[in-house]
């Protein structure tokens, strides 16, 4: 079995997770998507009313929550506490709450855990903004995989037409921009570039080119293992 860890760190729009999840396959390592587990969060303390600032019930809701992934043949599917969430942890409005959620100290303590789990078991790919700094500082590959706030915003744009939802991409490029800067300046674990990691900005670039580069960038890690 590979037991290859590649931490893939970035801004939200910058391909990660198309990206990470056919280069995962093509290693044969299990693809993590944390930002799905910060998601899953946010969804149920919506579903359950829970305040959003509310951090002594996100805290306990975080180490009893039962997050799981499951690959299908064009997707990862997402559980939570046995019901599938793949679409609702991605309405705008989990994602216009997910980094008050994910700012939260016991939310991203017990989130950091499973992640640990799961990666002291398999070889993993997991993309996120702490990999490479906080849950995987040890990783075999460290990427930051990052492009222009207006070429993530085009894909996002595109990304919502292709599934039939109405959007306007100046608002999507603020929404992206705001989620940037809180990310970048909470307190707890902010996004920032590992020191070591390698920095591949796809602005122009097609996906094919991007999964490509990172595939290379991995397999000379591994052959050096
Ligand atoms: O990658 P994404 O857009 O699905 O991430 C959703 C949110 O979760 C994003 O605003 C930042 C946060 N996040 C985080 O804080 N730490 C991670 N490892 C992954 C995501």
């Amino acid at each position: 079995m590979n037991t290859l860890r590649v931490a893939l760190d970035g801004p939200a729009g910058a391909g990660k997770s198309t990206v990470a999840k056919r280069v995962a396959a093509a290693l044969g390592v299990a693809y993590v998507d944390t930002g799905a587990m910060y998601r899953a969060i946010t969804w149920k303390a919506l579903q359950k009313g829970i305040g959003l600032h509310d951090e002594a019930a996100l805290n306990e809701m975080a180490h009893t929550i039962h997050i799981d992934f499951k690959p299908q043949p064009e997707r990862q599917a997402v559980f939570v506490d046995g019901q599938e969430v793949t679409d609702a942890i991605r309405t705008f409005e989990v994602t216009n709450n997910v980094s008050a959620v994910s700012a939260v100290a016991g939310v991203r303590d017990a989130m950091v855990k499973l992640q640990r789990d799961i990666a002291s078991r398999t070889g993993v790919l997991m993309d996120g903004r702490d990999i490479g700094t906080v849950v995987l500082p040890n990783a075999d590959v460290k990427i930051w995989l990052t492009a222009s706030v207006e070429a993530r915003a085009m894909r996002r744009y595109q990304e919502m037409l292709n599934k039939g939802v109405e959007c306007d991409l100046e608002q999507i490029k603020a929404d992206i921009q705001r989620r940037d800067e809180y990310d970048a300046s909470r307190e707890h674990s902010p996004m920032v570039k590992a020191e070591d990691a390698r920095v591949v900005d796809t602005t122009g670039m097609s996906i094919e080119a991007v999964i490509g580069e990172i595939q290379a960038i991995c397999r000379s890690a591994q052959a050096q293992k």
